[in-house]
Parts: structure tokens; C-alpha cells; sequence
């Protein structure tokens, strides 16, 4: 394969490109090309994306395709879909653009296609039993609430979608996420739940996982209690490629549901880790979401990198960490129930391109994934947009932006259509001293007022967004948005020549961990090794110990 990005012709090109722009204000581009919205703006898989704002111009955007050439992610896109075992340290194919195939499709190879579709049907049954109330407790009551307990990939997708797409619930059973192992949320939900109507779901791709078992166990102890051991089957269904541990756990062998280790958890929500987002959407509209997804595979397979939407938002990406030195991409969608995105994305990228180590082992001499973090969008306006706007760190910025409402309040979604693309401009055009200047000339203030206000409310401009805009947020469109950013960070990770599919930085963690709870539930007994550790649980032993 190719070298990574940084060995190419191109990366020089590209910082000579940076200097050449330095010095340019982004609205100084805008002024000697009006036409920057034609030439850097494009369309396809239902959706528009438009980085006109962003600092650069047609030679880098050349540059940047031409990267995507040298450092071969055609051929590395043909191995992903060919199966091959690109996740090299862990030996494993990365095939999650085989569960949204269409029937009569062979991504993956015959069996795994077969396999798909067979699981697919049998989870969207099951769904659709649990919807219609076919599929009930055991005491024939319909479920009318259902848990899914999952953590990272097994959560941050169904509860991301359920919330993204709650147009599409209507009649469904309640759907409630629990993660964290303090057990909080649980709780909270597991308070005024009625036990004959509530069906858990344990999404664990391993079946191993502190948080979730330890959730799963909380709630199976709860249901026995209140239903006795017998409706332990009835109430839980699980989603594993472990199934011993879901024989151990007692979940019926009907309410199981196959993964396989070619699907990385922080992409598996269109497979049976989707299982509450299907009771919660529907058959039709989570397949619709599966065809969104595939209509983005499609267009990312089969279109130029000069028109390819995952390929340009990732190139671009690399511009803004690799040239323009910006570390972080605040996720601002203008729906409020996109409002999970940002931590959804966060998974997707972080862990997938969080690394600093190249394919082979080497350590990378580049920067890699930028921290994502962001807010639906009016809120962010008046909470952190201060910082953007005016402060010492710049960020990269993604708007996100239906035309249409998603609760049929079109008045104010046309209110949050006009808040983004005002941001949008006024991020990258600012407010230069002249300007206020006028302003406080025209509103009569003294001059030594003028003078002192001044700076304060310069903006200085120059902050780039992309902003992706798309008819309304429907199954499709989430569909086609969540693989959007997956090939984003595909590209991404070919140009930084890194492993996108492994995550070995959360082993450490998990490992310590794992020793100290002893530590934890007896200091006496079992000392930390840790002095200063130690200390902070002899500390929280003591409050511990208060009433
Ligand atoms: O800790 C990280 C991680 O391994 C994620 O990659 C994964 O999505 C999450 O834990 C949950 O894992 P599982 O589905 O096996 O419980």
C-alpha cells in the first residue's frame, strides 16, 4: 500500500498552501470570488455540503484530492469492502458497510450476506413483536417500556437515533438507555417502572463489560424480585457474539440476536445492536435507515474524490488539524434531537482515530483525530460561541441543518435555519474594527467610548465551518448522515496511515480498574499498591462510612 499522507509530494504542497493563506482573511476570499459557494459546495446522497467558509481554496481543495490519490484510499476503500483483515491488530475484517446491503447484494462474500439478512429478519420480527404486543411478558402484558443496557458502541447509536428520529415513535414502547456503572440512571427509570410491561435489552458485542453486566445483573435482580426467576426469560433479550454468556444470563433462545466480530462496536447500529431503535422506529423506517446508509456507501464507493461528500469532509478535516492547526470540531446541529450526535461522533472518531501510532508500530510524527465535542446549536450560541467567536482557541466547526421541522413547527425551525446561517457568517466574515467602528460613529457614542469599546467587539472572522444542510431529519437521512461521517473517518485514518478499527487505549484503564475494586470495597483488606490511591480511598472510605 501506499505511504500515509505525510511521506507524499502533497503535504509540503499543502504547507506552502497554508503560508500562501495565512495572512488572508477567509471574507477577503469571499470578496475576490463571489462564486466560492458553486465551486466549493457540492451535492449528493440527499444531502448539501457546503465548505465555502472554509479556509481554503480551489488549489487546496486539488491538493487535497490529490492526496487522497497518493496515499491510495481507493484501494484501501476496495480492501475494506473486499473484507479483507484491515483491522491488522486484531486480525479482523471491517465490514460494517455489509449490514446495509439490500437482499440480492453480496458485500462480504455469500455467507455473510446470507447471514445478515437472516439476522436482520429475526431481529426486525422480534421488534415488530414487541411492538404489535405479539411479543409480551410473562404475564401476557404487553411491553410498554423497554430498557436497553449497553455501553459505548452498544448505547451511543440506538440512544442517539431514538432521540434523532422520535417523529417516528408514536405507539412504540418507551425506550430508555442505561450506561454507567454507578447505576443512577437505572435507577431512576427501574423507580416507577412497572416490571410485567418493561423488556430489557443487554447490548454487549463481548458480553464482558463491567458497566453492562453489572447493570444487566442490577435489573435481572430486580425482575426476579418482583416476577420471580421464571420471567427472566421473557424480559430480557440480548444482543452478543458471546453466546455462553448469554445461556449463562438465561436469555431466551429466541430473544438472542447474532453479531459478529467483523462489526466494531462504534459501528453496529445497524446491526441487531439496533434492536431498540427498531421496537422504537419501526421495521420500515430502521430499514429506510439502513438504505440511507447504503445510498452513502454507494456514493462514497462509486464518486470522484472531487464530488465525494465522506471523502471531502475528511480531507478537509486534515486540512484544518494537519495545516491550519486546529485541534477540535465542534458538532452544532441546528435540531435539537440531534442533540446525542456530538457524543455519538465523539466515539466514532475518537476512538477510531485516536492513535498515535502508524500501521506498522511506528510512532506518527502528525497530528491525528481532532477532539470532537459540540451542542445543538442555539444552545451553544449562548453558552460557549463567546470563546468561538472571540476567544484565543479557534475551533473547526460542523452545522448541521434541516429545512424541514422536525415536530411540524416550521415557524421556528425557519428561526433556527436563520440562527445557523447568521453563525455561519458571522464566523467567517467577523467584524473588523472598521466596522464597529461605523456602528458606534452612527449610534452617536463619544469618541473616547468608541475608542474603549472598540476592540472589545472586534470579531475577528476567519473561523471555518462546513456546513451540511438535507430536506428533513428522517430514518434516511440519519442513515445517510452517521456513514457520511464513518468514511470521513476512514479517510481520515488512511491519510494518517493509523489503524481505525482497534481502541486498545481503553484496555489500560478497564485493567486497573478490574484490580482496585477490592481496594475499593475493603481498603483494610486489600491495600491499593498505589500510595497516593490509597490515600484518596481511605479519604472516600471515610465519607463512605458517614450517614
Ligand atoms: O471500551 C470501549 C469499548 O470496547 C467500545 O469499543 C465498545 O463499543 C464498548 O466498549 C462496549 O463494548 P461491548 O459492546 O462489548 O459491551
Amino acid at each position: 500500500m501506499p505511504a500515509p499522507g505525510p511521506r507524499t509530494a502533497q503535504w509540503p504542497e499543502l504547507t506552502t498552501h497554508a503560508t500562501r493563506l495565512g495572512a488572508v482573511a477567509t471574507r477577503e476570499l469571499f470578496t475576490r470570488d463571489p462564486g466560492r459557494f458553486e465551486r466549493l459546495s457540492r451535492q449528493g446522497a440527499g444531502l448539501l455540503m457546503d465548505f465555502s467558509r472554509q479556509h481554503l481554496d480551489e488549489t487546496v481543495l486539488a491538493t487535497l484530492v490529490a492526496l487522497a490519490d497518493a496515499v491510495g484510499l481507493r484501494e484501501h476503500r476496495e480492501a475494506m469492502w473486499r473484507g479483507e483483515k484491515i483491522n491488522s491488530t486484531e486480525g479482523r475484517a471491517v465490514l460494517h458497510v455489509a449490514l446495509r446491503q439490500r437482499p440480492g447484494a453480496l458485500i462480504g462474500g455469500a455467507q455473510i450476506a446470507r447471514e445478515v439478512l437472516e439476522e436482520r429478519e429475526r431481529m426486525l420480527a422480534f421488534a415488530e413483536g414487541v411492538r404489535s404486543g405479539r411479543i409480551a411478558g410473562s404475564s401476557g402484558k404487553a411491553f410498554n417500556r423497554v430498557v436497553n443496557i449497553g455501553i459505548g458502541g452498544s448505547d451511543l447509536g440506538p440512544a442517539m437515533a431514538v432521540r434523532a428520529l422520535r417523529r417516528y415513535t408514536l405507539d412504540a414502547p418507551r425506550c430508555e438507555f442505561v450506561s454507567n456503572v454507578d447505576g443512577n440512571r437505572l435507577a431512576d427509570i427501574l423507580q416507577d417502572a412497572d416490571p410485567r410491561s418493561t423488556l430489557f435489552i443487554v447490548s454487549s458485542k463481548t458480553f464482558t463489560t463491567l458497566e453492562t453486566l453489572t447493570n444487566a445483573r442490577t435489573a435481572r435482580a430486580w425482575l426476579r424480585e418482583k416476577l420471580g426467576e421464571e420471567a427472566v426469560r421473557e424480559h430480557f433479550a440480548a444482543v452478543s457474539v458471546n453466546h455462553r454468556a448469554m445461556d449463562e444470563f438465561g436469555v431466551h433462545p429466541q430473544h438472542r440476536f447474532k453479531m459478529w466480530d467483523w462489526v466494531g462496536g462504534r459501528y453496529s447500529l445497524w446491526s441487531s445492536i439496533g434492536v431498540a431503535l427498531a421496537i422504537a422506529i419501526g421495521r420500515e423506517a430502521f430499514l429506510q435507515l439502513l438504505a440511507g446508509g447504503h445510498e452513502m456507501d454507494e456514493h462514497f464507493r462509486t464518486t470522484a474524490w472531487q464530488d465525494n461528500l465522506p471523502a471531502l469532509l475528511g480531507l478537509i478535516g486534515i486540512w484544518n488539524i494537519n495545516f491550519q492547526m486546529l485541534p477540535t470540531v465542534a458538532v452544532l446541529p441546528y435540531d435539537e434531537r440531534l442533540g446525542r450526535l456530538p457524543a455519538y461522533l465523539q466515539q466514532l472518531e475518537m476512538e477510531s482515530n485516536g492513535k498515535s501510532v502508524t500501521l506498522e508500530g511506528r510512532p506518527v510524527q502528525w497530528q491525528t483525530a481532532a477532539v470532537i465535542w459540540g451542542e445543538p446549536g442555539n444552545n451553544a450560541q449562548h453558552s460557549f460561541f463567546q470563546l468561538l467567536h472571540q476567544g484565543t482557541q479557534r475551533a473547526a466547526l460542523d452545522l448541521l441543518l434541516p429545512a424541514k421541522s422536525s415536530c411540524d413547527n416550521q415557524g421556528q425551525q425557519d428561526l433556527a435555519i436563520a440562527s445557523c446561517l447568521a453563525q455561519a457568517e458571522a464566523f467567517m466574515a467577523g467584524l473588523p474594527s472598521a466596522a464597529v467602528r461605523a456602528d458606534l460613529e452612527q449610534a452617536q457614542l463619544p469618541p473616547e467610548r468608541i475608542e474603549a469599546l472598540t476592540p472589545h467587539k472586534v470579531h475577528p472572522g476567519s473561523r471555518p465551518s462546513t456546513l451540511i444542510a438535507f430536506p428533513r431529519l428522517d430514518p434516511a437521512t440519519l442513515g445517510r448522515l452517521i456513514a457520511l461521517y464513518e468514511h470521513k473517518v476512514f479517510t481520515q485514518g488512511v491519510v494518517w496511515g493509523i489503524n481505525s478499527f482497534d481502541q486498545w487505549g481503553v484496555e489500560l484503564g478497564k485493567k486497573l480498574c478490574e484490580q482496585l475494586v477490592p481496594s475499593v470495597r475493603d481498603p483494610d483488606g486489600t491495600p491499593a499498591a498505589s500510595p497516593g490511591v490509597a490515600r484518596l480511598i481511605a479519604q472516600l472510605a471515610e465519607w463512605r462510612a458517614q450517614p
